[in-house]
């Protein structure tokens, strides 16, 4: 994958199929800009019925929210990379701030998952962030860069072709506070640049989104910034009155 203007939601646990099929449904006939890759971050119960859907869709594709960090066995509830693969999904996110506070997700397991991931020909959707105690502490670079180096500084130079990473700060989730655009750009470019050190100057072509309280107020001027390549969006990618105007929001 090289760079790309990207808006992905991600539905999280919310809507009903039916309150799904019609933002589906607009969102795709809504969409100005072909150029813009649309992703949808679907929960498990609804992923074939919209990869069916968007199945002829150059521009619009479904991401599954999570999977496990082991290939199969005794995981009750569970949903393993290669069952992802089996039903035609592409994309996973990995590592979201939610997933890792609510399932004592480490990066090592997170590291897991990505290699499963990778293993069964997904495509990865890696987020990092860091807590508004870390950013206080003037810590949050450090930490975001740990993130990235315990989950993908294993992986092989090529197997970037098949990332996008998601730099979320937590106190911008849900929150309603987003990050300014300068704290959002100097983090990205601190990402690319880091990940310069591990894969040259492919790091230009690596696709960095920013998320945390995207709203169509401020997607243009964060999208503008030179190292944000798009946003992943929680809460105003459930209703197609906010989400359109953020897929339409790249100049
Ligand atoms: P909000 O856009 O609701 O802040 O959520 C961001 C997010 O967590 C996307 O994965």
């Amino acid at each position: 994958m090289s760079k790309r203007k990207i808006a992905a939601g991600n539905w999280k646990m919310n809507l009903s199929i039916q309150e799904a099929d019609k933002l589906v449904t607009t969102i795709v006939k809504s969409q100005r800009d072909k150029s813009v890759h649309t992703l949808i971050g679907v929960p498990f119960p609804y992923l074939m019925e919209f990869k069916a859907k968007t199945r002829y869709m150059d521009k619009v594709d479904v991401m599954a929210q999570n999977c496990h960090h082991k290939a199969s066995g005794a995981h009750t509830g569970e949903v393993s990379a290669s069952m992802l693969a089996s039903i035609g999904i592409e994309y996973v996110i990995i590592g979201h701030s939610e997933r890792r506070a609510d399932n004592n997700e480490t990066n090592d397991i997170i590291k897991e998952k990505v290699d499963l991931a990778f293993a069964n020909g997904l495509k990865v959707v890696f987020c990092c962030g860091e807590s508004l105690k870390t950013r206080k502490a003037k810590k949050h670079i450090a930490h975001v860069k740990k993130q990235v180096k315990e989950s993908l500084f294993h992986l092989k130079k090529a197997d970037f072709d098949n990332i996008i990473l998601a730099y979320e700060p937590i106190w911008a989730i849900g929150t309603g506070e987003t990050a300014s655009p300068e704290q959002a750009q100097e983090m990205h470019r601190e990402i690319r640049d880091y990940l310069k050190t591990k894969i040259g100057t492919k790091s230009k072509n690596i696709s960095i989104l920013y998320g945390g309280s995207v709203k169509p107020a401020n997607a243009k001027e964060l999208f503008s910034q030179a190292d944000i390549d798009g946003g992943l969006v929680g809460g105003a990618s459930l209703k197609a009155d906010s989400f359109v105007p953020i897929i339409n929001s790249f100049s």
